[in-house]
Parts: C-alpha cells; structure tokens; sequence
C-alpha cells in the first residue's frame, strides 16, 4: 500500500517536471509581474520584515512553478549557484594625445589575457573558511576618448607649473592636485547619473618642468616628508593618472615586500623614458586598469562584515598622571569627524544603520590590568648601529597579540574599571589607546602605532615624538609621527569596524597568500605611510557597504548549498517532498534565486539600498526552504523508522541531526544577519 503510494506520487512528479521542462524550457524567462510586484514591496516594506511569498498572486506563485526547470540534479542548482557573478562597469577615458585610437580593442585584448581567478576574497577569514567568497566578479570595461579636456587640463597644469618655487629637496616642482581635480571632478558631474567607476588616463604634453601632485598643505622640511604622486581617487566614483607626472617612487626604504620599483620602469610612469610603442604603452595602462580594478574596485574583504543595525565605537583612553590633557594627535571629535561626514547619502552606512562613539577614560596609575597587560606584553628587540664603533642598541616594543589575548580575557574587569555599560544590541567596536607617560618609543610589533582586530582596535602613544619609518618616498625617508594618533585610529577602526582592506594589501589567490603593493597608497587614503590625509574616498566608503553584502551573499550561498546537499543525502526531493510540497519548493527556489539575481545585479549597479533589500527579502524563502526540507526528512525517517525497525537508525538519525542543525543555523542566522545581539567574534 505504502509501496504503491510512493510510485504513484513519484510518477506524478516525474509527470509533472516533464510538464515543467517542457512547457519553460528556457531558464531566464520572465516572470511577467514579478518584478513590479518586488519593486512595490520595497517601496512598501524596505525592511523586508514580511514573507513577500504570503502576499503574492496565485498566478504569480503558478508562473514561478514553471519558470526555471528544477532538475532533480542538485548539482546544477548548486552550479547555478556558484556561478553568480557582479559585473563591475569601469569607464576608461583618455585624456590627451598619446592614446591611439583603437585603445579600446588592445585594452581588451590584454585584459581579457590577464584575468586569472576572479572571486571575491577575505584577507583573514574567521576560522574553518576559506579566502574566497562563493560569488565572482567581472569587469566589463567602456572605453573613450576626451580630447576636449586635454587642453583646458594642460592650460591649468601650465599656470600652476608657472607659479611654483622649486624646492631644494626634490628635483619635482609641487602642483596641488587640487588644480586639476577641480576639472575632473566637473566633467564627472556632467556624466552623471553613472553607473560604475571612472579612471582618466591624462597626458598633458610635455611640461618645462618634471612635476608631482602634492595633497597637503606645506612643503617637505627635515621632519617632515611630503610624498607626492602622480594620481587621485575621488570622493566620488572617479581616479584620475597623470602619466605625465613624475616619475615618482614610494615604497618600502631598503627592501621587502611591496618595493615599488623604481621611477621609469613602473607602469605609472608609461609615458617617461624612451620612445614606446604602443604596444608597449598599452600594455602597462592594461596593467594599470587592472591593478586599480583589483584594488580599488573589487577589494578584498580584511574580514567578514555581518549586517548590525547599530554600530557603537568605543574610545578607551588609559592616560597616565598628567590626565592625558595634551588632546593634539588624539582628537576623538576629529576621528569622529571622519566617518560622521561619510554618514549621509552613498557613504558607511546602510539607510537603517545608526553610528555612535562613545569615550571613556582610565587613569593607568588606578588600573591594575592597564600595567599587567603593557608590563606582560613589552618585549624587546636589539639592533646594530654603527658609530664609532658597532653598538648594539636596545629596544622596547609591544606585542600586540598578548595584548589582546590579555585584553579580550579580561574585558569584564575593564568594563568595571572603565565604568562602560555592556552594550545589548548591535556591533561594538572597543578602541583601546594607551597614552603613557614613557620617555622612549614604544610601538606595537615595533611598527605600528594602532593595530586593528577583529574585535577591538589597540593603539598606543608614548612621549616620544617621532621616528624615522622603514619607508621613503621620492628618496627621502618617511617619519612617523608617533603622537598623531588620529589618521591611524581612522584606519584600523575602518579595519575592524567595516573589514576594509588597506589600501596596499590584497589577497591573492594564486600565490595563496596576501600581497603588498603600495602604488594607490599616496593621495586620498587613510592607509599606509605615504599619504596624510584621513578622508574617505570612494574605494573606503563602498567597500564598507559592498562587505557586508558580500558576507550575507556568501552566508545564503552556502546555506542554500546546504539544503541541497541535505535533500541529496535523503535521495532526491522526489522522494522527500510530498506532491503539494514540491509545488511550494519548486516556487520558493525559484523565487529565491529570482532574488539572488536582483541582489547581484543591484550589487553591480552599486545600488547597495536595493542589493540588502533583496538579500533580505530572499531571507524568507531561504528559510521557508529549510524548514520545508526539515518537516519533510523528520516525517521520512519516521516512516522508515516504522517499516524496518533497525537495531539503531544511526544513519537517519544522523541525518536528521545534520537537518536540525542546519536548520538552526538558518534560524539563528535569520536573527543574526540582520539584527545581531551575539558579538560575532
Ligand atoms: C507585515 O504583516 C503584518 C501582518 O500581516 C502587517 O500588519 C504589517 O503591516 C506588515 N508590515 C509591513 C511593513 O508591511
Ligand atoms: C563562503 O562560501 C563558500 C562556499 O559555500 C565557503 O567555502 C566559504 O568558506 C565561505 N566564506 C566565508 C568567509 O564565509
Ligand atoms: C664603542 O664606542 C663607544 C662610544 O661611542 C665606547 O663607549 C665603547 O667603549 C666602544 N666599544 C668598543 C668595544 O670599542
Ligand atoms: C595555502 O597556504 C596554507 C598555509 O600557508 C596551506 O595550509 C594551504 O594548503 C595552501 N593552500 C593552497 C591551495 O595551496
């Protein structure tokens, strides 16, 4: 009887996806109405709190039965689901006359030879995953001409090559880059509304000078290292390369990773040197465009970002005795300053994310865990110096991974020491900053004056004023200065905070390790030695948001991969879902990766609003899926339970097991995504 049941129903199903095949054999076919009917629910509900599935038509639910032909090939559905790709517009302009005209097809050429593995990527995923994301990325590249600019650009580089004093110190005259920003900038705004990123290619004609742009105020002195450079990335969508200027070097003093090499021979120099052909031009503005795609476009992730409606920065200042009242270098409204002015339209934050900063004081001298934690984690370092005679010097240093072993493992005391409130909801990122009253220097790891974790940022500052760095630019070293605490704060809590990557690190599949490259460290960053400004541009601010889209993708990705499997390992949803329940399957699926697909392509419009409003919309019938699969497999094993009776049903109950606990991940997941109240780390 039972037997018979089941060869009935699964004939019915194999009727019915012979129907299903059949009658839509094409999988992208549209849904008529869908798209109005998802487009209305977020205008009425943006938060996707409801189940958008309950409120759809019954001939919308009936046009999703048909829609895509499910295989009962889990594998195609998990290829399927592997094989989602954002594609990344980057709009190429040439400005100037170097540039041959059939630019646009060698570029092509040569960047469509240079694409090797193209996921997304985690520099320092949390445990047990894996640096690369589930979902791929695509550059689709525009390429144009703008001869127009060319010669209001090189009018303006003249006045200001014209107005310069030349400096003993470089052999590069000065020009503000703001001089020719202003105009870029301009003809951005008229191409508005765009979708995708501009990089301008300048030549301005060769000048009287040899010339760099310099991004701040006042010229190099002895202590002070201006590093100037030959590009830009805006606030807004745009990069801007003078390949004119220059040629100029940053980088590492002696060696290591991330030497930039020198001058003429890198590609931001393309057009310095010798005669090239334009073969050979080609060929380094190809590697340019893709350098700055991989850098600056489709960063890698510093760690995995989930959604949290709340963010809550922590200051923790330990001063010592004199009440830590010199404020210069450890400004905490200007660190604020930073992100609040990044908070409106197209910034950090997502339209339903609120940002806050808190400060608390500790005096050093009345901390006991304060003293415990520096005494326990100073090591020290000795190093060779030639005077008179060889002398070994030496150092003191901090090693910030006991600090924040110590840290973490005694959060509690400071909390009470500190007088800090545990905070319930949201992501709080505690900012430790020691400010001692200590003569000598004292960094952390010997190098860094702020180290970002994934779940706290530490920083330390001593009496000491400065220390020349172990790199130079335009062949003078850099010094840092060891009390300015503001622009590496900024820098490490963007780490932490938002798992922005620094400007120079990148993860690179392919020598499966992280790779230094310091070439869009100088200019509008707050990363790295090269620059000073602590502003935003729009690499920091959309990867800020693009993170947490890509966590939640990958996080429903591999749920979704989950559920397959789980329906593999009972035999096929034709044996584990009932005839009604298949229905229901077949048009959540569907509607979930209908959803999937406006996600990834609101993501490569940089549309995030619409990107989470989809990932979250599809929430629900990822759930609905799951939970769907569970009832199913308890009633299953229930019924094999029941007819063969076995010693012990390891196997099911194993299963069932795996069920439940994928199920619950999904459900814990389902809070966890969009409403944290767990600390995630
Ligand atoms: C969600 O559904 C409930 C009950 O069906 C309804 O009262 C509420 O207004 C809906 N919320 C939104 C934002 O549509
Ligand atoms: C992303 O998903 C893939 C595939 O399911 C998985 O292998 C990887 O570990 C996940 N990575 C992260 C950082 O979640
Ligand atoms: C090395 O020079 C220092 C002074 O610069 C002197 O005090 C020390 O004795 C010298 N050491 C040796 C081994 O000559
Ligand atoms: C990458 O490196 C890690 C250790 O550094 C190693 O365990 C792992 O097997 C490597 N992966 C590949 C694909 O080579």
């Amino acid at each position: 009887m039972a037997t018979s049941t089941t060869t009935i129903l699964s004939a019915t199903f194999f009727l019915y996806l012979l129907i299903t095949i059949t009658s839509c054999s094409s999988s992208s076919a549209p849904i008529y109405g869908l798209d109005s009917f998802l487009s209305h629910q977020s205008r009425v509900d943006p938060q996707a709190t409801n189940d958008s599935f309950l409120s759809l038509s019954s001939t919308l639910k009936k046009s999703l039965s048909h829609s895509t032909p499910l295989s009962h090939n889990a594998h195609s559905l998990i290829s399927s689901l592997l094989s989602l790709s954002v594609s990344l517009s980057l709009h190429v302009r040439f400005v100037g006359n170097s540039f041959p005209s059939d630019s646009s097809s060698l570029l092509d050429h040569y960047l469509s030879a240079s694409q090797p593995s193209n996921h997304f990527h985690v520099i320092t995923p949390f445990e047990f995953l894996s640096h690369h994301l589930a979902l791929k990325h695509s550059l689709h590249l525009d390429v144009s001409h703008s001869p127009s600019l060319a010669s209001r650009l090189s009018h303006a580089l003249q006045s200001e090559i014209a107005k310069a004093t030349s400096s003993l110190r470089s052999s590069l005259l000065s020009v503000p880059f703001s001089s020719i920003d202003e105009i870029i900038r301009e003809d951005f705004e008229k191409e508005k509304p765009v979708h995708g990123v501009y990089l301008y290619f300048l030549d301005l004609g060769r000048q009287s000078k040899s010339y760099a742009y310099s991004y701040g105020t006042g010229e190099s002195s002895p202590a002070f290292t201006r590093c100037s450079g030959s590009i830009w990335t805006g606030k807004e969508r745009y990069i801007w390369i003078d390949l004119g200027a220059g040629p100029v070097d940053y980088g590492p003093a002696l060696s290591g990773d991330g030497l930039l090499p020198r001058g003429e021979f890198h590609p931001l120099a393309a057009l310095h040197g010798g005669p090239k052909s334009q073969k050979a031009l080609l060929a380094d503005l190809a590697s340019l465009v893709w350098s700055a795609y991989q850098v600056l476009l489709v960063p890698s992730l510093r760690i995995p970002v989930p959604f949290e409606n709340s963010l809550i920065v922590q200051f923790i200042h330990v001063h010592g005795s004199e009440g830590g009242k010199d404020s210069s270098g450890l400004d905490w409204k200007a660190v604020e300053r930073t992100f609040r002015d990044e908070v409106g339209e197209g910034g950090l934050l997502f339209s339903d994310q609120s940002l806050s900063f808190k400060t608390y004081k500790v005096n050093y001298a009345e901390c006991a865990i304060c003293s415990f934690a520096i005494s326990k984690s100073t090591n020290s370092y000795t190093s060779r110096f030639l005077f008179d005679n060889y002398t070994l010097i030496v150092s003191e240093y901090l090693d910030s991974k006991r600090l924040h072993q110590i840290l973490s493992d005694s959060a509690e005391e400071f909390r009470r020491v500190a007088g800090f409130p545990e905070e319930d909801f949201g992501r709080v990122l505690p900012v430790y900053v020691f400010d001692l009253d200590y003569n000598s220097l004292l960094l952390l790891d010997r190098y860094h004056q702020s180290v970002a974790f994934k779940d706290m940022v530490i920083a330390v500052r001593t009496k000491s004023t400065q220390t020349v760095s172990d790199y130079s630019c335009n062949g003078r070293h850099v010094f840092m200065h060891t009390r300015e605490l503001e622009r590496p704060l900024v820098g490490s809590i963007l780490q932490s905070m938002w798992g922005v990557s620094p400007t120079h690190l990148l993860w690179s599949h392919r020598h499966n390790t992280t790779l230094v490259d310091y070439t869009w460290s100088v200019g509008q960053t707050p990363f790295g030695p090269f620059s000073e400004i602590s502003s935003l541009s729009f690499v920091q601010k959309d990867a800020a948001r693009r993170n947490v889209l890509l966590t939640s993708l990958n996080y429903s990705i591999s749920s979704a991969i989950d559920v397959l499997g789980s329906i593999s390992a009972h035999g096929g949803e034709r044996k584990l879902l009932k005839h009604n329940q298949q229905a229901e399957f077949v048009q959540r699926w569907n509607l979930f990766k209908y959803k999937l697909d406006k996600a990834i392509s609101a993501l490569s419009r940089l549309d995030f609003e619409m990107a989470l409003y989809y990932l979250r919309t599809s929430d629900h019938d990822l759930y609905a899926i799951h939970s769907l699969v569970y009832h199913a497999s308890q009633a299953l094993e229930a019924s094999l339970v029941c007819f063969k009776d076995p010693p012990f049903p390891w196997r099911s109950v194993s299963i069932s097991a795996i069920g439940f606990f994928v199920l619950f991940y999904v459900y814990a997941k389902r809070d966890k995504l969009f409403r944290n109240k767990r600390k995630q780390f």
